[in-house]
């Protein structure tokens, strides 16, 4: 016999799960969120770091932001680094005048886990969904696997996928309800961690002959950097000496100054892959965050795109519950792939702003060319520079 739980099962303790559970609580509507890893894990995994204006909007006027005020640190520039030299953009100038906050998402994580519990919300860790049934009916239904190894069946009137890029929620959705959009770029980071101070104030993004090399503050005393490296690449093949070695030389450190270097505390790859279902939702499930669209991490949207979706679908859930009301909830897909695609197309931009191809053929010259027009033109066109700025913090 299922149990009866609240109006909606959430699977997903992430961004875009803990922000849905958290609005629907404030707006009196139960949830319970189902995540399969323990709280210690999803509160000490580093993942992205950098909050759009549009996110600490959501968060603060949902009182979920107390954390981020204190905590986060504001970034309104960020550094160019190429052959010809380097230029800054004052993007808290430029556009719409936006910020980024920079606040580790384990930190943010870990301020919505205590505050959704704090409101009595209903958060099960350790706690898989395994199957998701009933889709097409008005009692949809959740088989969880509990920490104890029981499977037990939830019953409920909605159902939120906010599982991710390796969830299941997505493969609830019948071959030919959906069709999902993809697009491989064809190129790797080394994402690192190392456990020292940020080198410069802004965000740096140095172009180079052999490859990308990127530089982003995380918290006083962690630096998240990102080196690009072929396809197939093993991290066990980058000690950190090595690190450094090519940090120092694509970053220019003898032209524009040393870096602060630490121990590498992580190294994982990742590759340049995005992809967007449409629609990103099937009868009583609707998708949020990286189970609706994976984005690569070029110009980091992906926490800001969960929190966009989340707040959409919280308002369009509340008035399905309270009075039945699905007109906002029919057109939730529709609502925000637009702005899922702008994130996309900026992304995907960016990715060719600081990649050039490898070799030296006429295809690889011409790319590179292309390359090093856009930068120019980012450097001296100042209406280039306002829809950097707009997409660069807007989502
Ligand atoms: N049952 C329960 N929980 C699950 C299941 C499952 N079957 N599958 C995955 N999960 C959990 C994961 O353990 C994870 O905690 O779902 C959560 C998904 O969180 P994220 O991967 O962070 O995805 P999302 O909330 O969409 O955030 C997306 O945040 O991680 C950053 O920048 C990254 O773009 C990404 C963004």
């Amino acid at each position: 016999m299922p149990e009866q739980t609240s109006a909606v099962v959430i699977i997903g303790a992430g961004p875009a799960g803990l922000v849905l559970g958290n609005l629907l609580l404030a707006a009196g509507v139960g949830c319970t969120v189902l995540e399969r890893q323990s709280r210690a894990h999803v509160e000490q995994r580093a993942r992205a770091g950098f909050l759009a204006a549009n996110t600490v909007r959501v968060l603060t006027e949902h009182g979920l932001a107390d954390g981020l005020l204190k905590g986060g640190q504001q970034h309104d520039t960020c550094a160019f680094r190429t052959a010809s030299g380097e230029f800054e953009l004052q993007y808290g100038t430029l556009g719409r005048g936006e910020v980024h906050t920079v606040y580790p998402q384990q930190h943010l994580v870990r301020d919505l886990v205590a505050e959704f519990l704090a409101r009595g919300g209903d958060l099960r860790f350790e706690t898989a969904a395994v199957a998701v049934t009933g889709l097409t009916g008005d009692r949809p239904q959740v088989t969880v696997r509990a920490a104890d190894g029981g499977l037990h069946r939830l019953q409920c009137r909605f159902v939120a996928g906010c599982d991710g890029r390796h969830g299941i929620a997505r493969t609830a959705v019948p071959a030919g309800a959906a069709r999902r959009f993809r697009r491989d770029h064809g190129v790797s980071w080394l994402a690192l961690l190392a456990a020292a101070p940020q080198s410069m104030a802004a965000v740096a993004y140095a172009v180079h002959e052999d490859g990308f090399a990127g530089h982003m503050a995380r918290t006083p005393d962690i630096t998240r950097y990102y080196l690009q490296v072929p396809r197939g690449e093993d991290p066990a093949d980058w000690p950190d000496a090595r690190i450094w070695e090519e940090l120092r030389h694509r970053m220019r450190a003898d032209r524009y100054g040393p870096l602060n270097e630490g121990a590498v505390l992580e190294r994982r790859i990742v590759d340049m892959a995005s992809d967007v279902l449409d629609p990103i939702q099937y009868g009583r499930l609707f998708l949020v965050g990286d189970a609706a669209s994976l984005i690569s991490p070029s110009a980091a949207k992906g926490a800001n795109l969960a929190v966009m979706e989340a707040e959409t679908l919280a308002r369009a859930m509340v008035p399905a519950l309270r009075g039945g009301d699905e007109q906002r909830l029919a057109r939730y897909s529709a609502d925000c792939l637009p702005r899922i695609w702008r994130a996309q197309e900026f992304s995907h931009w960016m990715i060719n702003l600081l990649h050039g191809p490898a070799g030296t053929g006429d295809e690889a010259v011409f790319l590179r060319e292309l390359q090093r027009a856009r930068l120019e033109s980012l450097q001296t066109s100042r209406r280039h520079q306002d829809h950097f700025a707009e997409n660069y913090v807007g989502i």
